[in-house]
């Protein structure tokens, strides 16, 4: 029988450890310089060497994206909505004024690292976690107000398995209507200032109201949360905001809209208010959506220092058929009908 690498043994015997805490011992990476993107290679996990006065430690010119590759049965792995991915992390490179990283190239440097790391899969419901990330490397303070024109592009590779330590426990959102995430030009941008910027408010809210997360509802405008976007469901219907440039298009949302089609639901993309949504609550269940969270339901809004149930305040049985439905293409249950799986052999 082949052997397996110690660290998959120990994964397979504990519990997963901190969603985002462990790495695989390599990453894909490839630089932009001289106007045009360097070959890509798979090399050992190390740190960058890095100038002190690259143009992301100054302002921020960075971007990211984050996925998942499943473990199947068959002993190959899929790579969920890869292109899809590549496609939001060049619009985000696009908006940041960073050097648009070649589909193909990306593509092929998360491909690769993952066939690199194929041992390090774990089971289904865990995954192994896609972290590109693109960095602009110019090393000029002055250019405050001018596009870094050098550039780094890497891929990290992490097992991942739950994201809310809670696991199933319904979350606790707080509804903010009084601050944004993000910006008007900059919310569907995934770059690491809007988490900068989500993080004081959501600080302060799990320290005043005990609560897991932030809703962001700017003027009353029901947005997302830091790391997730928000649904509404019931038995017949799932809303959520029209997409819009002031927050993230999330694939899962994307999907779970497709699948909710797929399965009768009527899918209802409309901007709503915080008063809509509170007299949705006891008729509606809500969920966070995102990669990392998966469809995490939502048992408690605090609106104006009063809690408020969602329902009965458990999780509910369509948010399980939705993410049943999702999970079930993710982990080879069910066919994938909408051409959503990059199949990865060794
Ligand atoms: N909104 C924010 C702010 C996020 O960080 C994420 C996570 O990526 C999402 C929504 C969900 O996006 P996706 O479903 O593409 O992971
Ligand atoms: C994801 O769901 O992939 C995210 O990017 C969330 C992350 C900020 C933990």
């Amino acid at each position: 029988m082949a052997k397996l690498p110690p660290r998959f043994l120990i994964q397979i015997r504990i519990p997963m450890a901190q969603f985002g805490t462990v790495f695989c011992d390599h990453m894909a990476i490839a630089r932009f310089e001289n106007g045009s993107w360097g070959e890509a290679a798979i090399e050992p996990l190390a740190p960058l060497p890095l100038h002190p006065a690259a143009h992301v430690f100054h302002y921020a010119s960075t971007c990211f994206e984050g996925f998942k590759a499943y473990r199947w049965q068959d002993g190959k792995a899929r790579i969920f909505r890869l292109h899809d991915h590549v496609a939001r992390m060049q619009r985000s490179a696009k908006s940041l004024h960073l050097p648009v990283p070649d589909a193909d190239l990306l593509a092929a440097m998360v491909e690769n690292l993952v066939r690199e790391q194929f041992d390090d899969i774990p089971e289904p419901p865990s995954s192994l976690y896609l972290r590109p990330t693109l960095i602009g490397t110019l090393p000029n303070i002055g250019a405050a107000a001018a596009p870094s024109t050098e550039a780094t592009l890497f891929v990290l590779a992490s097992p991942v398995g739950d994201y809310f330590a809670g696991g199933a426990r319904p979350l606790k959102l707080l509804v903010a209507d009084t601050f944004a995430r993000s910006t008007e030009q900059l919310g569907s941008t995934k770059t690491g200032g809007n988490y900068a910027a989500a993080l004081g408010p959501t600080l302060s809210a799990k320290e005043k109201y005990g609560v897991d997360q932030v809703l962001f509802c700017p003027n009353g405008d029901v947005q997302e949360t830091g790391a997730a976007n928000f649904l509404l469901v019931n038995d017949d219907e799932v809303m959520t905001k029209a997409l819009d440039t002031s927050f993230l298009h999330g694939i899962t949302r994307a999907s779970i809209l497709t699948l909710a089609a797929d399965l009768g639901y009527k899918v209802i993309e409309r901007n709503f208010t915080v008063d809509e949504l509170l007299a949705a609550i006891p008729t509606h269940e809500a969920v966070l959506s995102g990669t990392a969270a998966c469809l995490a339901p939502v048992g408690c809004l605090v609106y104006k220092g009063e809690e408020r149930n969602v329902m009965d305040g458990q999780p509910g049985p369509n948010a399980d058929k939705l993410r049943k439905a999702l999970q079930d293409i993710q982990y080879g249950n069910a066919p994938d009908t909408h051409g959503w799986l990059t199949e990865v052999r060794t």
